[in-house]
């Protein structure tokens, strides 16, 4: 954990009571191993949502629609285009989409998001939480897919920590602390987009696309 486990067990305390089918979907999460984003950054997610107000958004990575049910309530006139390669994960995905009444507004795709998507798709809010060591993969399949002053987040970017101290990683998680550490410098010195990174759930960075940056004009005045 990268947070104080008695502050993350009191703010997870509080967060007000989930639907039945989320409530559901946490406890066959944590019994069966599935990762899905953590109580204290979905509800993260939701306020940045209720702020940004998107109207279409893509998610790479839906495991059992556990996070897309969170975007669709946080933001629930946009059309959600999500990502997954896991078929056993996809059907459950879809009944769950089902039971909370949102199929019409999801487009499930099923397969390898490192394929990307034609560029007739748009979004205002890109949210990557897909295999850790593929983000900038994806990243360079669907940034320019994100609209001018769309929203880019991506969940998992301090790994428990190990992109702060990395000699505390295993010799086999190394190299995706590496690659995570890479990311977050590459996601802070892009020259559109404005990042801060969150130390909540398993870390989250919050971008900002805008051509138009202080960096962009500093470095093209
Ligand atoms: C951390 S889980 C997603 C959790 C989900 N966003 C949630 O919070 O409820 C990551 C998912 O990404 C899927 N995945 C990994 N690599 C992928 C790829 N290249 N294309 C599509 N899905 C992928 C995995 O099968 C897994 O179900």
């Amino acid at each position: 954990m990268i947070t104080n486990p008695l502050i993350d067990e009191y703010i997870s305390k509080i967060i007000p009571a989930r639907s039945p089918l989320l409530s559901r979907l946490e406890t066959e999460a944590a019994a069966e191993g599935i990762p899905i984003i953590q109580l204290p950054a979905a509800q993260v997610l939701r306020s940045l949502l209720l702020l940004h107000q998107p109207r279409s958004i893509l998610e790479v990575g839906t495991a059992i629609g556990y996070s897309t049910i969170w975007l669709a309530e946080a933001a629930p006139q946009a059309k959600i285009v999500t990502m997954e390669l896991d078929e056993s994960r996809i059907e459950r995905a879809r009944a769950n989409f089902r039971e909370a009444g949102i199929t019409e507004r999801i487009e499930l795709i099923a397969g390898d998001a490192t394929q990307g998507l034609p560029d007739t798709y748009s979004f205002d809010c890109l949210f990557i939480d897909a295999a850790k060591g593929q983000y900038r993969v994806f990243l360079d399949l669907y940034l320019p897919l994100l609209n001018e002053n769309g929203l880019l987040i991506c969940d998992n970017v301090l790994f428990r920590g190990l992109v702060a101290s990395p000699e505390e990683a295993s010799k086999r998680q190394r190299p995706l602390v590496d690659k995570l550490d890479r990311l977050n410098l590459w996601l802070m010195e892009h020259p559109e987009l404005e990042t801060s990174i969150i130390p909540v759930g398993d870390g989250i960075s919050v971008s900002l696309k805008r051509t138009n940056t202080n960096k962009t004009s500093e470095k093209n005045p």
